[in-house]
């Protein structure tokens, strides 16, 4: 089928929820891809609000450029509570209208994904979404844009930890993002070398904690580094450092809690090439047919899982075996 020839004349491309380094490489890619293959494209601001407020700007090749290498996004983001409402979602199908946009590329997380998902329910609409968090914890894709990003991130200010703890013989509690994913805390945890990880998704207790830096005191660690994914059972670093000074004073303790530097800075190449493949996709998937769904990688091939199978309460699990690595490495 030729491409150019579909149905489909405007698309709107907007990004929505917490930004991810690696967005703006995949609005850019969405909008050369519309672009190549003759559709106007149209960027909404500020999400779904701006659809609502009728914040678009028409978009050109050039209107993305040298945004490839940069962190953020340039069309914005917002928590949108106005779309969670029919109403909203009746204001904003009525924006669209008026600029005859006649369907959708949104980059975000899973709220993203069920906004569109209403909005092709209610209004007929077609979307394609693409998968951009940090946290990687969207089931369809082996990858979400900003994880590898913000996962460098990560891993850098560790090494950087360790040279002072070294200095000091400290023990550290290193807080990474991730409320409800430990994919950061896991992977930045076995790269930066932590003595243990924290992480959502596995039931460690305290005292399984206190014995593990028990442990690597009496084998004469230098130093000990703990990371703690901001969304763990057993408390966060501030509330584990505490409670292990509660316990002995035997720990030089300090805290890092990284914080939203993690969310910044330019993506890596790993994430532009990404958000490039799943730009383009996307325009091709609209083009194809796609008309409620998400683009993923799998295997490092692209693929498009409809929209109820990526949103049936299933997490994006994390990966069994790098826990039992971590335990074994970190004697
Ligand atoms: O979903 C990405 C994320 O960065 C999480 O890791 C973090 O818990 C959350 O967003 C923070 O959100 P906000 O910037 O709205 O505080």
């Amino acid at each position: 089928m030729d491409l150019k020839e579909t149905k489909i004349s405007k698309i709107g491309v907007f990004t929505s929820g917490g930004d991810a380094p690696g967005m703006n490489a995949a609005i850019r890619a969405a909008v050369r891809a519309s672009i190549y293959y003759q559709k106007e494209v149209f960027g909404i601001i500020h999400g779904y609000e701006g659809m609502i407020k009728d914040e678009i700007v028409k978009l050109g090749a050039r209107s993305v450029g040298n945004i490839l290498q940069r962190g953020g996004t340039i069309l914005k983001s917002a928590r949108s509570d106005g779309f969670r409402q029919k109403e909203g979602r009746q204001k904003a199908f009525e924006t669209l209208k008026k600029h005859g946009i006649d369907a959708l590329v949104g980059i975000g997380g899973d709220g993203t994904f069920t906004g569109l998902h209403h909005f092709y329910e209610e209004f007929g609409i077609p979307s394609v979404c693409i998968p951009g968090t940090i946290d990687n914890d969207i089931s369809g894709t082996d990858y979400t844009i900003g994880f590898d990003t913000a996962t460098n991130t990560a891993v850098e200010a560790i090494d950087k930890i360790r040279d002072t703890a070294l200095s000091h013989n400290r023990l550290f509690f290193i807080e990474v993002m991730g409320r409800h994913s430990g994919y950061i805390g896991l992977n930045s945890g076995i790269a930066g070398g932590a003595v243990a990880i924290i992480i959502p998704e596995e039931n460690l207790s305290f005292d399984e904690l206190y014995s593990l830096l028990e442990q690597s005191g009496k084998t004469s660690k230098k130093s000990s580094l703990v990371v703690v994914a901001e969304g763990s059972k057993i408390g966060g670093a501030n509330d584990l450092a505490r409670m292990v000074a509660e316990r002995s004073n035997y720990f030089d303790i300090k805290v890092t809690i990284l914080g939203h530097l993690q969310r910044g800075g330019a993506p890596t190449y790993f994430d532009r090439v990404l958000a490039s493949r799943m730009g383009v996709s996307a325009v091709e998937g609209l083009l194809n047919g796609e008309k409620d769904s998400m683009v993923g990688i799998y295997n490092n091939k692209i693929v498009f899982n409809p929209f109820a199978s990526i949103m049936n309460g299933q997490h994006h699990e994390i990966d069994q075996e790098l826990l039992r690595l971590a335990k074994i490495l970190s004697i």
